[in-house]
């Protein structure tokens, strides 16, 4: 039997994984952010990125390292192709964490094997234990992932294993990267790892998968009954095409189901025992962010932090709540930190008590960051009577996505519409230099006016594929969200904004969304799975001791 941690550690691939995701690219800022929640919400690893990708990708690697990867923090993992010198970069931009890890993949099903990466098995086997010796020289902590392991030759892939654990692996990943397994199958995968590969107990069994046909979090758990003690997921499940296993689902169907689980870990029935370490009331604000700041909205009717997912509508089932919870509902909100949207701040407050509450939330701001969002909350204040925890989350989530990127900021709307009234919008821009800019634009509607005096400024081609609106609080008063995404050469460019005026939030989240894509056209990572191998030995392998 595979090693036992003694509990499902939690792996998420939300900055790595998740930010493949076709629009969902993060700048730095956004990315630590993202990191220092997840340390909040207690999950085991954090997957911050493909280092090799680009000098932005190792840099926030290394930032995440330095500071989310304290010493009772999460361990900080970076993802290697099966060749040096992604390991080399890997093993550099982990290296601050006090816990580091480095994964690296080689694919192992014929059809990658032939199509991809034009190698023989035998190739693919020495490349193993080659470059799975080389991280464990550089790390003592080494994940190794049989791409593609659910199209994989059973056989073959048990010999891939043996090999990456003898050169030191210490934990095995099972991808389903096409999202092709059922559950019985994806089950039988695992217990057959277990049952057929000699030093399997030398290793953590973890799995990841993707969500082409539904199954990926089904798949998970089967995977778990029989032996898999890691669950690499991303918050709100995104990730490539159909996204990946959904991290909130598997922590909760692992606590709300615990007794089900639980003989399967060894454990009694009944035992109330955490199975993960995830702390559940942080999981919806961690969702907000992510959504948030990738601009990836989530579904309404997505489990456990979708909109409706405890919203007990239908005039039935509020009468059968209210006699009784638990006739409709198996998850109390507050146990996913939903539980209320509690009035914080007003008019009147001071910053000292706006910082204190946002401290309480979660966000240590810097001086000048707070200044700034201090600016922002007055300003709502003074339009909107009751300020919300959900307020605060937008204006904090909404500045942190303005740094980094800068090409342009928005400094003045003014639109004019109405019956009769040719839309019309006049915007004012600064570019990088600090060069005050203006344009005046008509349009279908008003937004339709201002993003074309803002593409009339901007001068970069792109297309407007998605629009949307939706709003953050109750009320008359509440703040519009509003979220764009912009494309360019097939790909896509995502803006978030948050305000009371929603031709306003149109505005800095089409600006948003513009500066990514400009930043975009100066670099264009690499993908970690589409692109092809280097050949091995593409660095000289240094000196190194032997594991
Ligand atoms: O889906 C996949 O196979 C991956 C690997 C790189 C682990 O993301
Ligand atoms: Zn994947």
């Amino acid at each position: 039997m595979a090693r036992d941690p003694g509990r499902v550690l939690i792996f998420d691939t939300t900055l790595r994984d998740g930010e493949q995701s076709p629009g969902a690219s993060l700048n730095l800022e956004e990315k630590l952010a993202i990191a220092q929640q997840l340390a909040r919400l207690g999950v085991d690893i954090i997957e911050a990125g493909f280092p090799f990708a680009s000098p932005g990708d190792f840099n926030a690697v290394q930032r995440i390292a330095d500071s989310v990867g304290t010493p009772d923090g999460p361990t900080i993992c970076g993802l290697a192709r099966a060749a040096a010198g992604d390991i080399k970069a890997c093993a550099d931009a982990v290296a601050p964490a006090a816990r580091k890890r480095i994964h690296t993949f080689i694919a192992t099903s014929d059809i990658h094997l032939e199509h991809k990466l034009r190698k023989s098995r035998a190739e693919v086997l020495a490349i193993t234990a080659e470059m799975v010796e080389y991280a464990r020289s550089l790390v003592d902590d080494v994940e190794f992932s049989c791409e593609d392991a659910g199209r994989s030759d059973p056989a073959f892939m048990y010999e891939v294993i043996e090999a990456a654990i003898r050169a030191g692996a210490t934990t095995i990943n099972i991808p389903d990267t096409v999202g092709y397994a059922t559950p019985a199958e994806f089950g039988e995968l695992i217990a057959g790892i277990n049952a057929h590969v000699p030093n399997i107990d030398q290793a953590v069994i973890s799995v990841h998968g993707h969500n082409d046909l539904g199954l990926a979090v089904a798949n998970f758990l089967e995977a778990v009954k029989n032996g898999a003690r890691q669950l690499e997921c991303t918050i709100n499940g995104i990730g490539e095409r159909a996204g990946n296993a959904s991290l909130e689902e598997l922590v909760m169907a692992l606590h709300v189901r615990r007794s089900y689980f639980n003989p399967f870990l060894g454990r009694a029935v009944e035992s109330t025992e955490p199975l993960t370490a995830v702390r559940t009331e942080e999981i919806t604000k961690t969702s907000r962010l992510v959504s948030n700041l990738t601009g990836m909205a989530v579904q309404p009717n997505k489990a456990i932090v979708g909109a409706n997912a405890f919203a007990h509508e239908s005039g039935i089932h509020q009468d059968g709540v209210l006699k009784h919870r638990l006739t409709y509902e198996i998850i109390d909100a507050r146990t996913v930190g939903l539980a209320d949207n509690r009035i914080s701040l007003g008019k009147l407050s001071g910053r000292s008590a706006f910082r204190a509450r946002l401290e309480e939330l979660g966000y240590a701001l810097s001086r000048e960051d707070l200044d700034d969002a201090f600016a922002r909350f007055k300003e709502l204040a003074d339009r909107k009577r009751e300020i919300t925890d959900r307020d605060l989350e937008a204006i904090v989530s909404e500045q942190v996505q303005q740094q980094g990127d800068g090409s342009y900021t928005l400094r003045r709307v003014q639109v004019s519409c109405g019956t009769g009234l040719q839309p019309t919008a006049t915007v004012t821009l600064t570019d990088a230099d600090g060069a005050e800019l203006t344009e005046a634009a008509i349009g279908t509607g008003p937004v339709d006016a201002v993003c074309q005096a803002l593409n009339r400024l901007a001068q970069v081609p792109n297309e407007l594929v998605e629009f949307s609106v939706k709003s953050v609080t109750e009320g008359i008063d509440a703040m519009g969200e509003v979220t764009i995404r912009l494309r360019q050469n097939g790909v896509l460019y995502s803006g978030h904004a948050a305000d009371t005026d929603i031709v306003v939030a149109a505005a800095q989240a089409f600006v948003n969304a513009l500066n990514r894509l400009i930043a975009g056209n100066r670099s264009v990572p690499l993908h970690p799975q589409k692109a092809p191998l280097p050949v091995l030995g593409d660095l000289p392998l240094p000196e190194r001791p032997r594991v």
